[in-house]
């Protein structure tokens, strides 16, 4: 979900309001338009081939990994190629068990359920998930108090795919009843180059490759972030150039919005500078470098951290955030004497 009280950045995997209407344009409908994640759609495309031709429902499928990587996008696919709707919903959406049920027991057969920030489900919420992936039932209890009963209540054979950032909040039951697990990683930039002409024919973007390779290497790895920096510099080209992105036009554009050539912006400097000038390089507590930046730890954890670690700039370890000897590089920093435990 966007934060509220921070303004969405250029370089967040995160949705802000433009992609979700600009996305779905250059979004791939099959798995042969998909690009990169090789392991993930080899694995899903024989699970897909297998339970078609048993006429099945897919087995329930757990995707998880930083935003903006196409967990959504992957949901999709796969009710386009098992040939079935899908419903979606998101774990902060489905406040009551009652929410939670109401879209189970209208599934059909086969239909795919999509259920994005699976772990940000209330407790009881997730529970009403356990019979439903295991025995497609839902208990529904009639009346209250000591007359209450039990009603067992039969569901269409679904396939849930679930999606989340934080696969370390996914309790073990929930997770134990996905029997198709993946992680998505951040692209490669022959990928995201891929991708990025592929955008630009869609939207009728005129682009060296030179300047695609630009927007690749800038854009952390995330194809959402792509198409959004893609699109900046789009408009950029047409009012400071002439209309075509070359690789002058996408560095003063990428320039302008602040992200340098690592595709680090404001937030990564200002953490990676607290934690080498003010911290003297940690370890730092996660709260702490919250408090500092003035963002939510959530934020950090799930948007700014696992690129940075990506990298190289910084690790996690027991007692807190480090920068790494990399860090010192590329911030122009003397490395200290006594380096910190890790190295
Ligand atoms: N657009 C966003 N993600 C994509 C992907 N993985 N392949 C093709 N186009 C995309």
């Amino acid at each position: 979900m966007p934060d509220q009280n921070n303004p969405p950045r250029i370089i967040s995997g995160q949705a802000i309001d433009e992609d979700a209407r600009l996305d779905a344009s250059v979004r791939p409908k099959s798995l042969a338009e998909y690009i990169g994640q090789k392991r993930v759609k080899d694995n899903i495309q024989i699970a897909i081939e297998a339970a078609r031709s048993r006429g099945e429902a897919l087995d329930h499928v757990l995707l998880y990994g930083p935003p903006g990587l196409g967990k959504t996008t992957l949901a999709q696919i796969i009710a386009h190629e098992m040939n079935v709707p899908i419903k979606t919903s998101a774990g902060p959406l489905l406040d009551r068990k009652g929410d939670l049920t109401a879209v189970l027991t209208g599934l059909e057969a086969r239909e795919v359920f999509f259920l994005d920030e699976i772990h940000r489900l209330q407790p009881a919420v997730e529970e009403v998930l356990y019979p439903a992936m295991e025995d497609f039932r839902v208990d529904l209890i009639i009346g209250q108090g000591p007359g209450a009963r039990v009603h067992p209540f039969p569901l269409a054979h679904f396939t849930l795919v679930g999606a989340t950032t934080r696969a370390g909040l996914i309790t073990a039951p929930l997770r134990s009843r996905f029997g198709i697990v993946h992680r998505l990683d951040f692209y490669e930039p022959a990928d995201l180059l891929i991708i990025l002409h592929r955008s630009a024919k869609i939207l009728n973007i005129q682009m060296d490759e030179s300047g695609a390779e630009v927007i690749a290497r800038r854009c952390r790895g995330t194809p959402r972030v792509a198409n959004r920096l893609l699109r900046r510099t789009r408009d950029f080209a047409e009012v400071r150039a002439a209309g075509r992105i070359t690789r002058e036009v996408a560095q003063d554009s990428l320039r302008m919005l602040g992200v340098d050539e690592s595709g680090l912006d404001e937030v990564d400097r200002n953490l990676m500078l607290a934690l080498l000038d003010k911290y003297a390089g940690g370890p730092v507590g996660l709260g702490t470098l919250a408090a500092v930046l003035s963002e939510e730890e959530d934020a950090i954890e799930e948007i700014y951290e696992p690129y940075l670690m990506q990298i190289g700039m910084i690790d996690r370890t027991p007692r807190g955030r480090v920068a790494t000897p990399r860090a010192y590089e590329y911030f122009g920093r003397q490395l200290p004497k006594r380096q910190p435990r890790l190295f």
